[in-house]
């Protein structure tokens, strides 16, 4: 059989790479980086994934050698890329070019990657090294603004591309791959995809058994129902128990949509768990570390660390409840790929790095799975793919298109600070100094909070940049372009942010105490509600293409007293990467203008100052802020 093999050098998307790569018909298998180059005897190409190391660095992940003595055709990818140019005495460098996001490159369409494609392409970048001398016997093949975006060497067969022709913002991306496959390499067998269901059902009653139990927890997303689903169809119906917990940090009406909801899955045993006390209000010891209650606490790791013990707890207490051997049951859930990739799981990759740390991925979780007592039906899978199931599955279309809410919900939309702080008066310095060089027309400031990105496959925890200026009148496009190109030229800032409910900020900003609580929690609810109802509505009778939309609390105002809201939309398939929705062509027009309106109509208006529209997209900032 013809086989692709894909080098994992610890990127975000390795897994994406192999998906559309079998989606093309193209069997693959994934190594680690370190693999011995006899190992891959057989194989008719490699791609070398993106990853978080420097090539300069002492550690950068070893290779063999020998690899490059197979003489087979091979593609490098972002770091992959940066690797083959380092091998072969090119020279890569830190800083020479920054760029997070969808950018337009040059190509070569002479060269065999390329084959077909226009001479200009829409791609996504997320790097913080770049080439700065090529090797020699390579070309440069595809360019940014004069730096190497692309090699090819035409008698070695090896190519190489800074960007990620493997995720969606690569609007040619799969053409690429397909090049590769088929032209480089000269594949021209047709793999066919697996039973998804058939594997996953064979996989549980193998596992489970005819008298395991299992306790699956519900969120109402689409994952969890999927696994629940799974379950139902591979067990008899008293092996399996739904749970779904409250924990206080849900979205208006939530819980009881969802419960209503899952009455379709076929679960006979099902319950719901109020737990806003326990998980605001306990203090827990957290593999040997100390930690206070989640209403006390402000690091977000932190607060992911606490949800997702505490749905353990409040898991193993309803197993107890129904009389349930807990240790000896097991915990269903709907992981996904994603989830376990931006956790950093040492299983999935030994060379990523944690983005952040997902609810079902905490400690304990990987404990329990250590023993083999987690049941994933999706944990190779990305949303997209999980729709999918739902769709064969024959779920109703309101779960398998349900817009995703992340485990630790309202927890990590309400940003946590102490009050009195005022942004770093050296950071605005040079954000006025980058308004000048730049011949910006916005207001730039800094705000007295940061949040999560995704930079170059690391977490970056950094500064938010407002922009203000011309209210609702503005064009969203230039300003979105003005927007990707601040975290580009600032390493300290990798989300921005538009001024929606007055042209100018009117003040200096500082920061409001805020913590979770009944307060933030039902503000935040009030406010999301509205956003939600504005945003998510069919455009030209179509669906809304509108992924994921939520509000979220920013503790920062004029006063350091009341709070300020951001609105995110994105659009997207696998979450991965995203792009902030286009107020006017993702979403109508009038739905901002509606929302300011709306929320200071309403009972929480006098508890809040500004209003944003997060313009960011995947990389560099995370969906979720936090
Ligand atoms: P980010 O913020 O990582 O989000 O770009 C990508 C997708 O993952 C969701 N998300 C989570 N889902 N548990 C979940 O089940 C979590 O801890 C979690 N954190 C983020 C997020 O809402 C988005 O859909």
């Amino acid at each position: 059989m013809e086989k692709l093999a894909i080098l994992d050098c610890g990127g975000q998307y390795t897994k994406v790479i192999d998906r559309k790569v079998r989606e093309l018909g193209v069997y693959t298998d994934i190594f680690p980086m370190g693999v011995e180059a006899a190992k891959l005897n057989g194989y008719g190409g490699i791609i070398f994934s993106g990853g978080p190391a420097s090539v300069w660095e002492s550690g950068a992940p070893a290779y063999d050698d020998a690899i490059f003595e197979l003489g087979i055709p091979m593609l490098g990818i972002c770091y992959g890329m940066q690797m083959i140019v380092d091998h072969f005495g090119g020279k890569v460098e830190a800083q020479y070019k920054t760029e997070y996001g969808q950018i337009s490159i040059d190509i070569d369409p002479a060269c065999p990657l390329f084959d077909g494609l226009e001479p200009v392409q829409k791609v996504l970048m997320s790097h913080g090294d770049a080439v700065s001398r090529m090797p020699e016997g390579f070309a440069q093949v595809a360019s940014t603004g004069g730096v190497c975006a692309g090699v090819w060497s035409e008698s070695r067969r090896i190519a190489g591309v800074q960007f990620h022709p493997e995720v969606d913002p690569t609007e040619n991306g799969v053409a690429m791959l397909k090049n590769f496959a088929r032209g480089i390499c000269g594949f021209t067998e047709v793999y066919a995809l697996e039973d998804r269901i058939q594997t996953s059902i064979d996989m549980i009653r193998r596992r489970v058994g005819k008298d395991g139990k299992v306790i699956v927890l519900v969120s109402g997303g689409v994952d969890s129902a999927v696994t629940a689903a799974l379950l139902v169809k591979a067990l008899r119906p008293e092996q399996v128990y739904g749970i779904h917990i409250d924990h206080g940090m849900m979205r208006k009406n939530e819980s009881d949509l969802i419960c209503a909801n899952l009455a379709e899955l076929g679960l006979t045993q099902m319950q719901r768990i109020n737990a806003q006390d326990a998980f605001f209000n306990t203090p827990l010891t957290i593999d040997g570390e100390s930690y206070p209650p989640l209403s006390e606490v402000c690091d977000p790791e932190a607060k992911r660390a606490i949800i997702g013990h505490m749905f353990f707890v409040v898991t193993e207490e309803a197993a107890k409840a129904l009389n349930l051997d807990f240790d000896h049951a097991y915990l269903g859930q709907g992981t996904l790929r994603p989830d376990l990739i931006e956790s950093g799981n040492p299983d999935v990759s030994g060379y990523a790095k944690k983005i952040k740390t997902h609810h079902n991925d905490v400690g304990i979780i990987r404990t329990l799975r250590a023993k083999g007592q987690v049941i994933e039906t999706n944990w190779d899978w990305h949303k997209d793919e999980v729709r999918q199931v739902a769709r064969m599955l024959g779920l109703d279309e309101a779960i398998a298109s349900r817009q995703p809410f992340p485990g630790p919900g309202l927890g990590v939309r309400i940003l946590c600070t102490d009050g009195g702080i005022v942004p770093d008066h050296k950071r605005q310095i040079s954000l006025d100094a980058y308004k000048i060089s730049a011949d910006s027309p916005y207001e730039l400031a800094i705000a007295p909070v940061q949040s999560v990105g995704v930079q170059g496959d690391h977490r970056s925890y950094r500064s938010l940049a407002i922009m203000a200026g011309q209210g609702l009148r503005v064009d969203w496009a230039s300003l979105r372009d003005a927007a990707k190109d601040i975290p580009n030229r600032l390493d300290f800032i990798n989300r921005t942010a538009y001024l929606i409910n007055r042209p100018r900020i009117g003040g200096g900003m500082i920061s409001t105490r805020s913590r979770i609580c009944p307060e933030t929690t039902d503000l935040l609810r009030e406010v999301d509600d509205i956003v939600t109802s504005e945003i998510m509505v069919p455009m030209g009778g179509k669906p809304s293409k509108i992924a994921q939309c939520f509000a979220v609390l920013v503790p920062a105002s004029t006063d350091g007293v009341r709070y300020s809201i951001a609105i995110r939309a994105v659009v997207t398939t696998d979450f991965m990467t995203a792009q902030s929705a286009i107020p006017g062509v993702d979403f109508p027009q009038e739905a901002l203008a509606n929302i300011v309106r709306r929320v200071q109509e309403s009972e929480v208006a006098g508890k809040i100052d500004m209003i944003f529209y997060d313009v960011t997209g995947k990389p560099p900032a995370t969906v979720e802020w936090e």
